[in-house]
């Protein structure tokens, strides 16, 4: 306690030994600082103008009287500190006056009841992307609150999501000061109900319109505070945290521009194999054969016995050749290598095909006019705004697309001075990995149709080339930035060779009975493929990783949301 005497006090400060939190500014209890003994005792109640102060400071074991100078500096910052203090209780004060406030709003705007006006002509129900057709009439709008913001006392602008568009509505009056629309947050479901009105010339909303409400109900309120979306899915959050709340942020507008694009993507090639004639099949995904090789294969028990998750449908496409002609599946594949890669997923849409009495170079045309058709598709649909936001500075592939050989392949890496991990170079018969493959893809820098693989680093059933039986008819197609996204071949056609396949693959033929009968049934030259949807889509779409290009992706360690 700092006590004053008739004459002014004097205050005892020892900068090595002090305290000023349990200093009480005597010479056995000394403060550290200048600046603290001032103020404490200035602030002690006892009445003492700082002038009449005295402080004795420890030097060399010796109390002396402060300078003038040291006086001068701790009168400073003695004034500096009163007015930090004073201003932290300025706006203490403000935070509980509007604290005050903000509860006496809320408490007033649970009187306030705004009333439908039935007066008006009855409102018709629309989607957002039908306000045009609707422009001068009285609607209601239901959606999610995309954003919002109050101006000013009576007015407050909502900006309207119901997943057909984006629709600007205008509440004024009483519709701004309800408890619901004072404590209104992000993602609340809301109907609105009002006329549809062309904005005034040089304002701007999306599609030119908004709605201006005369009557407003909340459907679902959404939480504020820690549990705000925003909290939920901010920008800093880490790509994990990310995936765990996707189901959120696929209401965002980059996430569900890609949703929108994926399902024109889908379209594109739905239109592309009807224009050429193929019938669309359902194969089914649980299976007992292998196609890729038992190192990715997803087992499990199905009814005691042991069973997989699809890697492809491709030896099922074939059986459907005598039967429909030529055919096509959109479905899912599963993978279980792990791959902590930006183009690796568990689980993937496959999109595959089969043709029947075509030569290697018919599915490489085939290929490449599906690739162009699709990218044209797209960039022509009701999807394509959205294209331009993700993917500015798109060019679509130029046709002929470049067609290499992997043997010229392994000349390019030795040429530009590709080596493999050990420092050799590459040679024929090597499988070469992915890194080299975008080196030198990202290098040509356009698509590559790279061609006629050895037989050893192939699948079973690909067909030898009768040019050189080291090979095989097959082909990757290689896109930069991203890597492969087609991989197919002509398909073995004779039973003699595909037999000898699987006996060199350690390949037990029973399973596939059904798959050998297609070369004993009537057998013919035929050729497919397949595509990763998601890798397409991270080309198209200028995506990072694969893992944003579906709905909720699935790798090593995520099975969830
Ligand atoms: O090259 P893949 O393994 O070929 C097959 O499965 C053939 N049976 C297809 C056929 O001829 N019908 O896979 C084909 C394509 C790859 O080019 C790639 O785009 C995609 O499927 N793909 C994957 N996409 C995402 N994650 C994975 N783990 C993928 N594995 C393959």
């Amino acid at each position: 306690m700092v006590e004053s005497k008739p004459d002014g006090i004097i205050l005892f400060v020892d900068e090595t030994a002090g305290s000023d939190e349990s200093g009480v500014g005597t010479e056995a209890s000394p403060f550290k600082t200048a600046v603290a003994a001032i103020l404490k005792a200035s602030t002690a109640n006892t009445g003492i103008n700082v002038d009449e102060i005295k402080i004795k400071v420890k030097k060399e074991s010796e109390w002396t009287d402060i300078s003038k100078a040291g006086f001068k500096k701790a009168k400073g910052g003695f004034e500096n500190a009163i007015k930090k203090l004073r201003k932290e209780e300025e706006k203490k004060h403000k935070e509980a006056e509007d604290k005050a406030g903000e509860e006496k709003r809320l408490e007033e705007s649970k009187k306030i009841v705004i009333k439908m006006d039935y007066n008006l002509p009855q409102a018709k129900q629309i989607k957002i992307r039908d306000s045009t057709s609707n422009r001068g009439q009285r609607v209601v709008v239901c959606g999610w609150v995309h954003r919002h913001r109050v101006q000013g006392k009576d007015l407050m602008f909502i900006w309207l999501r119901d997943g057909t568009g984006f629709l600007q509505c205008v509440l004024t009056g009483q519709m701004c000061h309800t408890y619901n629309a004072v404590t209104l947050q992000l993602e609340s479901t809301v109907s609105l109900y009002g006329t549809l009105k062309e904005v005034p010339a040089g304002k701007t909303a999306p599609g030119g319109h908004e709605l201006q409400v005369d009557y407003w109900e909340l459907i679902g309120a959404a939480p504020g505070g820690d549990e705000a979306i925003t909290n939920k899915i901010s920008a800093e959050a880490s790509p994990d945290l990310l995936y765990d709340q996707r189901h959120l942020v696929i209401r965002g507008d980059t996430a569900s521009a890609v949703l929108r694009l994926r399902h024109a993507t889908l379209r594109g090639f739905r239109a592309f194999f009807d224009k050429k004639g193929l019938y669309e099949v359902t194969p089914p995904l649980m299976v007992q054969t292998q196609v890729e090789g038992g190192s990715t294969l997803f087992h499990f028990q199905y009814y005691g016995e042991e069973a997989y998750l699809t890697q492809s449908s491709q030896l099922y496409l074939e059986t459907c050749l005598p039967a429909l002609g030529d055919v096509y599946c959109i479905t899912e594949s599963f993978r279980a290598e792990k791959s902590h890669t930006r183009r690796h997923l568990a689980e993937y849409t496959h999109i595959e095909a089969e043709l029947a009495f075509i030569t290697f170079n018919d599915l490489l045309d085939f290929l490449e006019d599906m690739v162009c058709s699709v990218v044209d598709f797209v960039l022509a649909s009701k999807e394509a705004p959205y294209f331009k936001e993700l993917h500015k500075d798109f060019v679509p592939p130029k046709r002929p697309f470049r067609r290499m050989d992997y043997s010229d392949g392994i000349k390019w890496l030795n040429d530009n001075g590709i080596k493999k991990e050990d420092g050799s170079d590459y040679v024929f018969g090597d499988d070469i990995p992915e890194a080299p493959e975008r080196k030198m893809t990202d290098a040509i820098g356009e698509p590559i149709m790279f061609c006629r693989f050895p037989v050893e680093i192939k699948s079973f059933y690909m067909k030898r080339d009768p040019k050189d039986t080291k090979l095989t008819e097959s082909v990757d197609v290689l896109i930069p930035n991203v890597g492969e996204i087609v991989g197919g071949s002509m398909r073995i056609s004779d039973l003699a060779e595909l037999l000898a396949a699987y006996k060199r693959e350690g390949i037990d033929p029973s399973p596939y009975y059904w798959f050998t009968d297609q070369r004993k049934y009537g057998t013919c030259e035929h050729g497919g493929f397949g595509l990763g949807l998601e890798r397409f889509l991270a080309w198209m779409l200028n995506r990072y990783t694969v893992r944003d290009c579906c709905l909720y992706p699935r790798f090593p360690g995520r099975a969830q949301p």
